[in-house]
C-alpha cells in the first residue's frame, strides 16, 4: 500500500456541503462529487493518523451499535475497528439469533431499543429498503451496511477511495471500469455503478445472462450520459480495463441451487488470464471470494483487494466521525 502523502483532496474548508452531523447514510444517491472529495479527504487524514499514532480519542464516550442480521466479516469488524481506533466503543449484535429478534421483535423496535444505548447504528439486513425503514424510525444516525440486494453504500465509498488512492485522485475521469460476475444480486456493484456515474467513466458489465446488471440501473446510469456495455466474456474488454471489479456469485440469493451450480465458476481470474491486462490497472473484489480469483494472483501488484479492505477502515472512520459531528 503506498505511503500517505500530503492530502491530494480538497482542503476541508473549501467544501461547503459538509454538514453530515446526525445524518443517515442509506444510499449512494445521497452523494455528489464534493461530498466524495470531502469524505476521502477525511479518510486520507484518518489513514495518516492510524499510521502515526494508531488509536486516538476523537469519538471518546461515543457508542456504536453494530446490528447485523446477515453474516459479515469485513463490514462488521472494520466498523468495530473504526470506532475503537477513534476511542469509542461498540455494542456488537453480530448474531441476531442471540438477541430478542428471535423472540419476534421487529426491526423498528430493535432499532428504537439500540438507540437508547448508542449514538449511531450500523445495520445489515436481508431486505432491500430495510435501512431506510430503520432510519425513518430512528432518531440517531443509521448507516446502511447492506440491505439485501439493494445497496452497500459504505462499500462503494471504500471502493472509490481505493481507486483514488491506488490510481490517483485526478485520474478517475477517463477510466474504464469492468464489473465481472454476479451483477444481478451483487449490491456492491449496484452502489458502485451509481457512484461512478458522477464521473466521466466507461463501465463494462461482464456476466452470465441470468446475472446481468438490472435493467433499471443501466437506464438510470445511461440517463447521466455514462457509456455502458454488456458482455458475456471478459477477453473482449480486459485489455482496455483500468479497474477490474470482480464479484462472487451469491449462492445465498438463488432460489434454484442448480442454477447456481451452472454459473458459479463462469469466470476465474488467474495469472494466465491477466496476461492480457494492462500493467498499471488494478483488480478489486469486495470479498469474500470463493473461486473467482485464483490465490496464485494474490502476489501480483495489480491485486488490490486486500489493500481495498484496509482502505475501508479509513472510510468508515471518516463516516463515523462525520455523522457524530467530529469531522
Ligand atoms: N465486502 C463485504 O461486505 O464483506 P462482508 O460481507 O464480510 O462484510
Amino acid at each position: 500500500m503506498p505511503t500517505p502523502s500530503p492530502s491530494p483532496y480538497l482542503p476541508f474548508g473549501e467544501n461547503k456541503n459538509t454538514s453530515w452531523y446526525g445524518r443517515d447514510i442509506i444510499s449512494v444517491k445521497q452523494f455528489q462529487r464534493p461530498d466524495l472529495e470531502y469524505i476521502f479527504g477525511v479518510a486520507h487524514e484518518m489513514r495518516g493518523m492510524v499510521e502515526r499514532i494508531g488509536t486516538f480519542n476523537l469519538l471518546k464516550g461515543k457508542i456504536l451499535a453494530n446490528l447485523f442480521y446477515e453474516p459479515s466479516t469485513r463490514t462488521s469488524s472494520s466498523f468495530t475497528a473504526a470506532m475503537e481506533r477513534l476511542g469509542g466503543s461498540v455494542i456488537p449484535i453480530n448474531e441476531v439469533r442471540y438477541s430478542s429478534v428471535m423472540k419476534g421483535e421487529s426491526l423498528i423496535d430493535t432499532v428504537r431499543t439500540l438507540e437508547c444505548y448508542a449514538d449511531v447504528i450500523v445495520l445489515r439486513h436481508p431486505e432491500t429498503g430495510s435501512a431506510e425503514i430503520a432510519a425513518r424510525a430512528a432518531r440517531k444516525p443509521i448507516i446502511n451496511a447492506g440491505d439485501g440486494i439493494g445497496e452497500h453504500p459504505t462499500q462503494a465509498l471504500l471502493d472509490l477511495f481505493t481507486v483514488f488512492e491506488e490510481l490517483g485522485v485526478g485520474v478517475v475521469d477517463g477510466l474504464t471500469i469492468t464489473m465481472l460476475g454476479d451483477l444481478k444480486y451483487g449490491r456492491t456493484v449496484h452502489s458502485l455503478a451509481r457512484l461512478l456515474s458522477l464521473y466521466n467513466v466507461k463501465i463494462n458489465y461482464v456476466s452470465p445472462d441470468i446475472l446481468r446488471m438490472p435493467r433499471e440501473l443501466i437506464e438510470e446510469i445511461a440517463a447521466k450520459g455514462i457509456p455502458q456495455a454488456e458482455y458475456a466474456t471478459l477477453d473482449q474488454v480486459l485489455p482496455e480495463t483500468d479497474v477490474l471489479y470482480v464479484t462472487r456469485v451469491q449462492k445465498e440469493r438463488f432460489e434454484n441451487p442448480e442454477e447456481y451450480e451452472r454459473v458459479k465458476d463462469s469466470y476465474v481470474i488467474t495469472p494466465e488470464v491477466m496476461k492480457a491486462a494492462k500493467q498499471d490497472m488494478i483488480v478489486m473484489h469486495p470479498l469474500p471470494r470463493v473461486n473467482e480469483i485464483s490465490v496464485d494472483f494474490d502476489d501480483d501488484p495489480r491485486a488490490a483487494y486486500f489493500r481495498q479492505m484496509e482502505y475501508g477502515l479509513y472510510v468508515r472512520m471518516a463516516l463515523l466521525a462525520m455523522v457524530l459531528g467530529k469531522a
